[in-house]
C-alpha cells in the first residue's frame, strides 16, 4: 500500500447530501423505513431487534457502505481471522476468541478450537473442585482481566442464583482491596488472579496485599486461596504469590477480547458452570451471524459500518451508550476499553497516519442519564450518536415498572430523531426558541425479548465484532495497544523517585508535582 486509504468520492457525495435532508423528512417519506432498516437476530431463548431506521442514512448509503467494506476486504479480513491467520500483524499474532466458544468449524477450524479451548477441562475442574468452605471469590485483574467478568457478574446476579459472593478489585488505590475484603472471612475466601501478562503492576501488587490479608487473618495454607489465569504460567512462581491452581489463556486471545476464556473463572465460581456456558453459547451465536449472514442482513456488520459513517464521513467525534437496564451498568466501561483500546489510532497497519479513528465512547445507565446529560444529547451544539439498549421482558419484580423504563428509552430517541420545533412547542414566544429541540440525532436501538446469559454474551460479542469491522475499515490493526506503554514506564520511573531513588530528568511540572506530593504524603 501506497498511503492512508482515502475514502470514495461517492460516500463522501452522500454524506454531505445528508446535510439537506433530516430524519423527519426521511421517515415521512418512507413509511416502510422502520422495517426496512431494522434487523431480528434469534439467539435460542430470546431475540434481538436491532433498529438502524433512526440514523442518518438510506439504503444507497447502506449500499455504498457495504460496496467500500468489500473493497477494504472486510470479508477476506474476518476469514482470515477465522482461519486463525496472524492478522495482529504488529505482534504477528493470530486473533483466536471466536475459537474458544466455536462448537464447529464455521467460526475456527478444529485445530484453532483445540488450542483455544486446552485449558476448558482445567476451567471445569477448578470449578467443580473448590471446596464448600470457599464462599467469597475475589477476582483481582484490571482491564480485559476485569471488565468482561465485572459486566457479566453483575448481569447474571439478576438472572441465576449466587452459589458464592464475587467482587472485583482493579485500581491500586488500596481502598479498592480494603472494600472487597470487608466483612469477608479469610478462610472462606478465594482471590482469583486474572493477568493475560502476569506483569501487571495494579494486579500483582493487589495479589501481594491479598496475602497479607490471609496471612494476618492466620490462614496458613494460602495456595488453596489463590487461583491464578493467565497466558504465562511460567511468570507465576515468579510474582511471590503463593498460587495452587493455574488456569491458562492463548495468548492470541486480546485481553478486552477475552472474557469467554478462562478469565471469567469468577462468573463460574459465582454463577455455576451452566451460566458461563451460556453466556458463551450467546457468543457463538453472534459469531455464527457474523459469519454466515449475508452482508445487508449482518447485524454486527452494519453496527460497524454505520459507527464508521457517522464518525468518519457526518464528523461525529463521541459515541453514547446507555443502556437501559440496571445489570448492563457496566456496559459503556466495557466498551470503552473494547473499542477505544482496539481503534484508538492514528497510524494504520502499514504504519500510515489515518485521519479518523475511533469516537469516545462513553454513556451512563437510563433512566439516569437522562437527569445529568441529556440536556446535551438533545441541544448540545454537538453531535452524538447514541447506542440504546434494552429488554422487553423485566429482571426486577414490577413489568409495568419495567414497561415505564422502556418508554423512557424509546421517548429518547423519538425525541432525539424528531425534536420539536419553535412552532411545535407553543406557548411564550420568547421562551419557543429554548424549549425547542433540533431533531435529527441519530440512534440505533438494541432490544432484546428478554436479557438471558445468552443475551449478554451475543450483546458482547456483537460489539467485539463492532470493534474488528470498525478496524478495518479505518485500516488500523485493532489488537496492539503500545499507545498504554509510555505510561506504564514513566509510572515505575516516579515509583522510583517516590521510594527515595531520584531517576532525573522530568519536566518542571512532574518534579513540582512529584516535590509537593513527597511533603504532603502522611505514611500509613
Ligand atoms: O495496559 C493495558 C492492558 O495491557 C490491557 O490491554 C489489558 O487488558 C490490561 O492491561 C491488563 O493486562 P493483563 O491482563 O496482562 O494484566
Amino acid at each position: 500500500m501506497s498511503g492512508a486509504r482515502s475514502v470514495p468520492t461517492e460516500l463522501s457525495r452522500l454524506a454531505e447530501s445528508f446535510g439537506d435532508i433530516s430524519l423527519r423528512q426521511m421517515f415521512a417519506r418512507d413509511a416502510n423505513r422502520a422495517v426496512a432498516l431494522s434487523r431480528v437476530v434469534p439467539l435460542g431463548d430470546c431475540q434481538l431487534l436491532v433498529d438502524f431506521s433512526k440514523q442518518r442514512l438510506n439504503a444507497e448509503v447502506v449500499g455504498a457502505l457495504l460496496a467500500y467494506a468489500n473493497e477494504c476486504g472486510l470479508i477476506q479480513r474476518r476469514n482470515d481471522m477465522v482461519a486463525g491467520k496472524a492478522i495482529n500483524t504488529t505482534e504477528n499474532r493470530a486473533v483466536t476468541h471466536m475459537a474458544i466458544r466455536a462448537t464447529g468449524d464455521t467460526t475456527a477450524s478444529a485445530t484453532l478450537r483445540a488450542d483455544a479451548q486446552a485449558s476448558e477441562h482445567e476451567l471445569r475442574d477448578v470449578v467443580a473442585t473448590l471446596p464448600s468452605s470457599i464462599t467469597h471469590v475475589v477476582s483481582i485483574g484490571i482491564g480485559g482481566s476485569d471488565l468482561g467478568p465485572a459486566l457479566v457478574c453483575d448481569a447474571l446476579a439478576a438472572m441465576r442464583p449466587a452459589q458464592r459472593t464475587v467482587r472485583f478489585v482493579s485500581n491500586i488505590d488500596p481502598l479498592d482491596l480494603d472494600r472487597a475484603v470487608q466483612g469477608l472471612t479469610a478462610r472462606h475466601t478465594v482471590f482469583v488472579v486474572c493477568s493475560k501478562t502476569f506483569g501487571t503492576t495494579e494486579t500483582l501488587s493487589n495479589a501481594r496485599r491479598a496475602v497479607t490479608w490471609l496471612t494476618s487473618a492466620g490462614v496458613r495454607q494460602l495456595s488453596d486461596h489463590f487461583i491464578a489465569v493467565t497466558a504465562h504460567p511460567e511468570r507465576v512462581a515468579a510474582s511471590g504469590v503463593p498460587v495452587g491452581r493455574v488456569l491458562t489463556m492463548p495468548e492470541s486471545v486480546g485481553g478486552r477480547f477475552s472474557v469467554s476464556s478462562s478469565v471469567s473463572v469468577s462468573v463460574a465460581l459465582g454463577f455455576g458452570i451452566d451460566a458461563l456456558l451460556e453466556v458463551r453459547d450467546g457468543m457463538r451465536l453472534m459469531d455464527e451471524h457474523f459469519v454466515d449472514a449475508p452482508l445487508i442482513d449482518n447485524v454486527p456488520v452494519l453496527h460497524g459500518l454505520i459507527g464508521w459513517w457517522n464518525a468518519t464521513l457526518l464528523g461525529d467525534a463521541t459515541v453514547a451508550v446507555i443502556p437501559y437496564s440496571r445489570v448492563l451498568a457496566l456496559l459503556p466501561a466495557y466498551l470503552q476499553q473494547l473499542m477505544m483500546e482496539s481503534n484508538g489510532k492514528s497510524i494504520d497497519a502499514d504504519g500510515h497516519p489515518v485521519a479518523t479513528a475511533s469516537p469516545v465512547v462513553w454513556g451512563g445507565v437510563g433512566t439516569n442519564a437522562q437527569h445529568a446529560f441529556f440536556q446535551l444529547l438533545h441541544q448540545g451544539p454537538q453531535t452524538v450518536p447514541c447506542d440504546f439498549v434494552g429488554h422487553s421482558t423485566a429482571l426486577g419484580s414490577s413489568s409495568d415498572d419495567h414497561d415505564v423504563l422502556i418508554a423512557n428509552m424509546f421517548a429518547q430517541s423519538q425525541a432525539l430523531a424528531f425534536g420539536v420545533t419553535p412552532d411545535e412547542v407553543g406557548g411564550d414566544a420568547k421562551l419557543r426558541v429554548h424549549r425547542a429541540t433540533p431533531g435529527n440525532r441519530p440512534s440505533t436501538t438494541l432490544l432484546f425479548s428478554q436479557l438471558t446469559p445468552r443475551a449478554v454474551g451475543a450483546l458482547i460479542a456483537l460489539y467485539e465484532h463492532t470493534t474488528f469491522v470498525q478496524g478495518v475499515m479505518w485500516g488500523v490493526n485493532s489488537f496492539d495497544q503500545w499507545g498504554v506503554e509510555l505510561g506504564k514506564q514513566l509510572a515505575a520511573k516516579l515509583e522510583q523517585d517516590m521510594k527515595g531513588t531520584p531517576t532525573g530528568g522530568h519536566d518542571t511540572s512532574t518534579a513540582r508535582l512529584l516535590d509537593q506530593h513527597r511533603q504532603w504524603r502522611k505514611p500509613r
